[in-house]
C-alpha cells in the first residue's frame, strides 16, 4: 500500500491549477487527511465498503470540503465528474482495489467481479470519456499490481495476485487516450506509483 504523502501536492496544484481532489478508495482516510492540509476547494473520496466509509465520514465531519461517498468508484466518478467544469483541473488519487482486504475485512480474492476488485482500467476509461482532453493530473498507487519491477517493497505477493498473466500490464494506459494527452512517469518507491501529467500545450 502506497501513500499520498509521497507526493508534494503544492507544485501539482500550482502548475496545473488543480483545486479539486478526487480519491478512489478511501480506506481509513489517511489520503484525505493529507490532502486536507492543502487548499483544495473540494475533496471527493469514494469507498465501496459501508463500514469503512462510515468511519471515514465520521473522521472528516468537521471539514465541509470533504465528501465521503459510499458506492463503487465507477458510480461515484460517473455521478460527480459531469458536475466539474472541464476547465477546472482535477487531481486524482486512484487507489481503489481489493474491497475491504487492506483492512482485514475481506480476502484479496473475495470480490468475484474483476471490475470491482481492480477498477483502475475502467476508472481511467471513464475519466477520459467524462473529462475529454483535459489538464487533470492522475496519481496511481500500487503499480506493482500491474507490473513487476524493482519496487522498494518488492513485487506483489502471490496471495494478492488475481490478474491473469495477459492482463498484468498497463497497456490500458500506454495504448489508451491518456498516452495522447499526458506524460507518464513510473516511481519505484513503496509499492510503485504511476503519474500522468498533461503534456505542455
Ligand atoms: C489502499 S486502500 C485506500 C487507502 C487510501 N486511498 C489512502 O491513501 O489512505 C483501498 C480502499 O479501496 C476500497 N475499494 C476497493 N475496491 C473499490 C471499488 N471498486 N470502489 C470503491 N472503493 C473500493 C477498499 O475497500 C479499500 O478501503
Amino acid at each position: 500500500m502506497g501513500t499520498l504523502r509521497y507526493f508534494n501536492l503544492q507544485p501539482l496544484m500550482e502548475s496545473y491549477g488543480c483545486r479539486t481532489l478526487f480519491e478512489t478508495g478511501t480506506g481509513i482516510g489517511d489520503g484525505v487527511r493529507y490532502a486536507a492540509f492543502y487548499a483544495f476547494d473540494a475533496i471527493y473520496t469514494v469507498e465501496i465498503h459501508p463500514d469503512i466509509a462510515a468511519t471515514a465520514r465520521e473522521r472528516f465531519i468537521d471539514d465541509p470540503r470533504v465528501q465521503v461517498l459510499n458506492e463503487t468508484s465507477e458510480a461515484a466518478l460517473a455521478r460527480v465528474l459531469p458536475r466539474i467544469p472541464a476547465e477546472r483541473p482535477v487531481l486524482f488519487w486512484l487507489d481503489a482495489h481489493f474491497p475491504g482486504a487492506d483492512f482485514g475485512l475481506a480476502g484479496y480474492r473475495d470480490e468475484r467481479d474483476p471490475d470491482l476488485r481492480l477498477p483502475l482500467a475502467r476508472e481511467l476509461d471513464l475519466i477520459a470519456r467524462l473529462r475529454g482532453p483535459c489538464r487533470d493530473v492522475i496519481l496511481i498507487d500500487d503499480l506493482r499490481i500491474y507490473e513487476d519491477g524493482p519496487y522498494e517493497m518488492g513485487n506483489l505477493p502471490d496471495f494478492a495476485q488475481t490478474l491473469p498473466p495477459d492482463l498484468r500490464n498497463i497497456d490500458f494506459v500506454t495504448r489508451g487516450p491518456w498516452a495522447r494527452t499526458h506524460e507518464m512517469q513510473r516511481f519505484r518507491e513503496h509499492t510503485g506509483y504511476l503519474v500522468l501529467t498533461p503534456r505542455r500545450p
